[in-house]
């Protein structure tokens, strides 16, 4: 292990030891589920979000996968962690917050990001908690973005009453037993893509032309 792996798992130890319910891990994931929650994104995806970065394990991934580090927003409610994130990727968009609250940041110059990679404890948080992450995560994509969510549980961690209310659908595209502990990636996307408020309006806008000829 190199130094700054056992750095890292050092630093998450510690977090985890002052605030286990946030943190929900004892030690960073490893390669093998980098490999596995970044699987489906490629420098086609363009922007990306990822929530709970932590001490990068997925960040790493996203940049081998060719997603450039201007086009990830990096969103981090541990301080310790952001300080870090920071210095390691000076291009990123590293915003030290509860991710509850990303409907309320402009990311990317109001470009729509690709996907959401997520490593938050969605098992620990409040269910009212978890909808406004998922509104406002989907709020920030195409229609037709995913959100990628990795839990080390049996099934998807997000009920399926709650995806049916927000008209979501879950998938699970893998897992790995090389993770401490074992770990399952879901892929939720929209069960049918609806345009954004921003898509309709660009799509008002294409087609005044249109109308002010037949006018005229
Ligand atoms: C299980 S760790 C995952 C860290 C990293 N993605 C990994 O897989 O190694 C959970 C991460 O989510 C962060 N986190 C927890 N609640 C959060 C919230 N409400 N908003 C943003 N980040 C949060 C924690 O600080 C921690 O970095």
């Amino acid at each position: 292990m190199s130094f700054a792996a056992v750095n890292d798992t050092y630093s998450f130890f510690r977090a985890w030891l002052l605030d286990p319910l946030r943190v929900a891990a004892v030690a960073p994931s490893g390669q093998a589920l980098s490999q596995v929650i970044t699987s489906e994104i490629t420098m086609e995806t363009g922007p990306v979000i990822e929530l709970g970065p932590g001490t990068g394990a997925f960040t790493r991934a996203l940049l081998a996968r060719g997603v450039r580090e201007d086009d990830l927003a990096l969103i981090e409610y541990g301080s310790e962690f952001a300080v870090m994130l920071r210095r390691r990727y000076p291009k990123a968009h590293t915003l030290w917050m509860d991710a509850r609250r990303l409907h309320s940041v402009e990311l990317f110059g109001g470009r729509r990001a690709g996907a959401v990679i997520s490593g938050l404890p969605v098992l620990s948080m409040k269910p009212r908690k978890v909808i406004a992450i998922l509104e406002g995560a989907f709020g920030k994509m195409h229609p037709a973005g995913s959100f990628y969510q990795f839990t080390y549980g049996p099934a998807c961690p997000i009920p399926r009453a709650l995806l049916d209310r927000l008209g979501l659908k879950a998938t699970r595209i893998g897992g790995t037993l090389a993770n401490v502990p074992p770990a399952s990636v879901y892929r939720i996307r929209q069960r049918q893509p609806r345009p954004s408020a921003q898509d309709r309006y660009s799509a008002d806008l294409l087609a005044a032309p249109r109308s002010l000829e037949k006018t005229a």
